[in-house]
């Protein structure tokens, strides 16, 4: 059966870029036709400066919120990654298989990296290793499909690459895996900055779709996103990313093709509007459900229990036998 491994940090409330480009394809396709495994990936969330109180806060909404939005235990495995061992122990092997050049060249790392070390707050090591402990999650579970959105893409090339290469060096031991993009809205924008993506840690809200936000707020946000210049409804991204950012959500929320989509609509202002209405009509069941599950922590957290058990299980081996082939002693 092929397996099935992603996952969300939790440096912030999760945003409809998330929903749209990741966590709605886990509920709706992936969770019924593979054996999933869905990680609150926590250790991730270190990377950068961090108040413990709100990374536990966050990992704890953030797995609710997936609970939310669809995810079903009885079918998938959804876990929080620092209880599970094995995501650093494989860190480590892959480490040691990683070159600092090719970590250097992702776009995450110097995008990050950049205003940390501007900031004279240095840049943590574990920035710079951060795809390395990305590679370590989906390699531990024999992973074969890592459905994401694209801002993700180059680090699941990575993982191929480390992947490859150890096996190469050691023997056969790691699945190969492959990133899986949705048809739409596999990069959101922000509202406010089309040309850039609706990220969770943005300083300023306003471009930002929360998951949790109101409707009334998520009104306010679609109305007062940036438009392009000129009054036609058109699908381009280049000249108008800001109409086709809309157009994309609209599509995503709702169903149809964005660039079809832009011919019904006479005006931005009309397109706003449906928009908004579409954003608050999906994201509606997920806080009702989000409001039920806060009202019983014991659940998520038995949930999260049994989700970590399991991933122990499939992960354990894997990592061990990555140990042994790279000529680790087993402790007798
Ligand atoms: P994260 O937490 O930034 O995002 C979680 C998922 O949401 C997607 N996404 C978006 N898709 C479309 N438009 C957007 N604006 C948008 N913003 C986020 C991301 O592509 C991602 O699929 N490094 C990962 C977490 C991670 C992971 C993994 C993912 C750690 N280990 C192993 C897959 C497999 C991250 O920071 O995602």
């Amino acid at each position: 059966m092929t397996r099935i491994f992603s996952g969300v940090k939790p440096t912030g409330h999760l945003t409809l870029g998330n929903y749209l480009g990741a966590v709605r394809r886990w509920v709706e396709v992936d969770q019924h036709r593979a054996d999933a495994l869905f990680s609150v990936v926590d250790l991730h969330a270190l990377t950068v400066e961090h108040d413990p109180a709100r990374v536990r806060r966050l990992t704890r909404q953030a797995a609710t919120l997936l609970l939310a939005a669809g995810l079903d235990p009885g079918r998938c495995t959804v876990f929080v990654q620092s209880h599970v061992d094995e995501h650093a122990r494989l860190s480590y092997l892959l480490e040691c298989t990683a070159t600092d050049g090719e970590l250097r060249r992702m776009i995450q790392y110097k995008e990050k990296a950049a205003p940390a070390r501007a900031g004279g707050r240095g840049v943590r090591v574990s920035l710079l290793t951060y795809p390395v402990l990305m590679a370590a999650d989906i390699l531990a579970y024999g992973t074969d499909e890592v459905p994401v959105g694209d801002d993700q893409v180059q680090h699941v090339e990575l993982t191929r690459d480390l992947a490859v290469r150890f096996n190469q060096r050691y023997g056969h031991t790691f699945t190969v895996p492959r990133a899986t993009r949705p048809p739409v809205a596999a990069r959101v924008m922000d509202l406010q900055d089309p040309t850039g993506k609706m990220g969770k840690s943005h300083e300023n809200g306003a471009g930002i779709v929360y998951l949790l936000d109101e409707p009334d707020v998520v009104r306010r946000k679609v109305m007062r996103a940036v438009t392009d210049s000129g009054q036609e409804v058109e699908y381009d991204r280049e000249a108008k990313p800001g109409v086709a950012n809309l157009l994309d959500v609209l599509a995503a929320c709702g169903g149809g093709d964005p660039e079809v989509l832009a011919g019904a609509y006479p005006s931005y202002g009309a397109l706003k509007k449906d928009v908004a209405e579409a954003v608050v009509e999906v994201l509606r069941p997920l806080r009702e459900r989000h409001a039920e599950l806060v009202t019983d922590p014991g659940y998520v957290d038995a949930v999260l229990r049994e989700g970590a058990e399991r991933a122990r299980g499939i992960a354990r081996p894997v990592v061990d036998r990555a140990y042994r082939a790279v000529g680790l002693l087993p402790p007798g």
